[in-house]
């Protein structure tokens, strides 16, 4: 694990993090005419959500290029991830993170790879059977609104280039929330939206501020953000240890 196990020290201490979920917009969420090509329209807290990514795509987020233009390498080294863990890969489309997390977790922990794409999942589980992992990694389809995970029963929830696309953030990250353990980790890897020159579309991308403004309505605690990848950022953040 990186420097995110140090910091766990603060956050039990008081001295990182936010102390209360904020309130949530009411109403949650807003139909706007202005709508992006790339959008559905709908907005939260002033970010359109963006159209879903199409399981006729999943070949490019399996290109050969990918490890070198993201440094996905580096990504899964800064993850807090222990051998026996139990890891929910949210949006987890062809599986590109789920089996290379398997190897990480070991044949004692697992990966609970949701999407809401039957499509994917298919892919998904034979890119498991290629990569000999299907006993560690469960594919569960979730809905729009709940990622169907065990309660209190993840380590970490990881979201690489999934959150923009969620119809519904606010029951969504609620149920990631309940799923998660006390002290479970949170972590989004978004495209970084203040950099213009990450060929990416602007809805596909999130500021660093956007992200924290829509997490502080839950209870969570902001841990770090890492900042090593040529184009995304990882935004850590912990469930408390204790009730809120
Ligand atoms: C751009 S792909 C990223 C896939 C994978 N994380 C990766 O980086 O290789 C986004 C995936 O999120 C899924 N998705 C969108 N909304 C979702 C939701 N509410 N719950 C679970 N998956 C969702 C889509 O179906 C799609 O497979």
């Amino acid at each position: 694990m990186r420097k995110v196990g140090a910091i766990s020290l603060l956050l039990t201490t008081g001295l990182w993090g936010w102390s209360q979920a904020a309130a949530p917009p009411n109403p949650l969420y807003e139909q706007r005419q202005e709508a992006n090509p790339d959008g559905i329209g709908k907005f939260y807290l002033g970010r359109e959500i963006s159209h879903v990514m199409g399981h006729r795509a999943a070949s490019w987020l399996e290109r050969p290029e990918r490890e070198l233009e993201e440094r996905t390498d580096l990504l899964l080294n800064s993850l807090p991830i222990s051998e026996g863990d139990v890891v929910a890969d949210i949006g987890a489309g062809s599986g590109y993170f789920a089996w290379r997390i398997a190897q990480r977790v070991g044949r004692k922990g697992k990966v609970l790879a949701v999407d809401i794409q039957p499509e994917m999942l298919e892919i998904l589980r034979k890119n498991m059977e290629t990569q000999g992992v299907v006993h560690q990694v469960e594919p569960i389809l979730g809905s729009i609104t709940d990622p169907r995970l065990p309660p209190s029963g993840v380590d970490l929830a990881l979201m690489v280039d999934v959150y923009h696309e969620f119809s519904h953030p606010y029951e969504m990250t609620e149920k990631l929330v309940e799923g998660l353990k006390p002290g479970g980790w949170l972590v989004l890897v978004e495209y970084r939206a203040e950099d213009p020159a990450v060929p990416i579309k602007r809805l596909h991308k999130m500021t660093e501020n956007q992200v924290k403004k829509e997490m502080e309505v839950h209870n969570l605690e902001y841990v770090e953000t890492i900042g090593i990848l040529p184009w995304q950022h990882i935004l850590v953040f912990r469930k408390p240890d204790h009730p809120s």
